[in-house]
């Protein structure tokens, strides 16, 4: 009985806690990071790769973020963005969230119209660019599959290097562009979905 009494004390204890969690009230609402805690699974993206400083005293994180301002359309960057942008996943496309009436889709174009060219990633405001494209979570990390074929969640961040700007992908084995530098894109959030 001393056990059911711990458990009823326990819960009296969590339930306050889980509704207040639950129920954010809305003026509270004023930064990002409230922001992310209302929709289950937005995060900021981190990028880790040789370029990162991860680990470090001075450590300063790259983030997924889009070339454009607020709210706009533009290629998918990365970058020591000190306000980064919020993206999530939903039935497999990966979207930018910016506010409630602006979601934009980032997709997957085939820029250089060549086979084992590289693929870019653009938010725009609706999905297209290549098909059949599919983003998922592997544990914290960002990966986009196209029918067997997968980026092993790779990223190359260049800029203006062959005529390359903004973040790409390969869907296979293919050695880093030359002036491209590689990122894994991470989301540390513990919500995050797999929908
Ligand atoms: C959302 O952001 C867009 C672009 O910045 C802006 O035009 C629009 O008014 C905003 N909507 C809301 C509900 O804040
Ligand atoms: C976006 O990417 C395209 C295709 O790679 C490039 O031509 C264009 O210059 C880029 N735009 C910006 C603003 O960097
Ligand atoms: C990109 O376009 C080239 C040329 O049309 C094609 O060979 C290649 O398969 C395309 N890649 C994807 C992933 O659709």
């Amino acid at each position: 009985m001393a056990f059911t009494a711990m458990l009823l004390a326990i819960a009296a204890y969590l339930v306050p806690l889980l509704f207040v969690s639950a129920m954010p009230s809305f003026e509270g609402v004023t930064t990002w990071s409230s922001i992310s805690n209302l929709v289950p699974g937005m995060s900021h993206l981190e990028g880790l790769g040789p370029a990162s400083t991860q680990g470090e005293a001075a450590h300063i994180p790259f983030y997924m973020s889009i070339a454009a301002p607020r709210g706009l359309p533009g290629n998918l960057t990365m970058y020591r963005n000190k306000s980064p942008p919020l993206f999530y996943i939903h039935q497999n496309q990966l979207w930018h969230y910016h506010n409630e009436s602006t979601i934009l889709p980032v997709n997957v174009h085939n820029s250089t119209q060549a086979a084992g060219l590289p693929l870019q990633m653009i938010a725009e405001t609706k999905p297209g660019g290549v098909p059949g494209g599919k983003w998922r979570w592997q544990g914290t990390m960002l990966f986009y599959e196209n029918g067997p074929q997968n980026n092993q969640g790779l990223f190359y961040s260049c800029q203006d290097v062959n005529g390359l700007n903004g973040l790409f992908l390969f869907l296979q084995c293919s050695p880093p562009p030359s002036g491209c530098t590689p990122f894994t894109i991470h989301s540390f959030s513990s919500n995050r979905m797999t929908s």
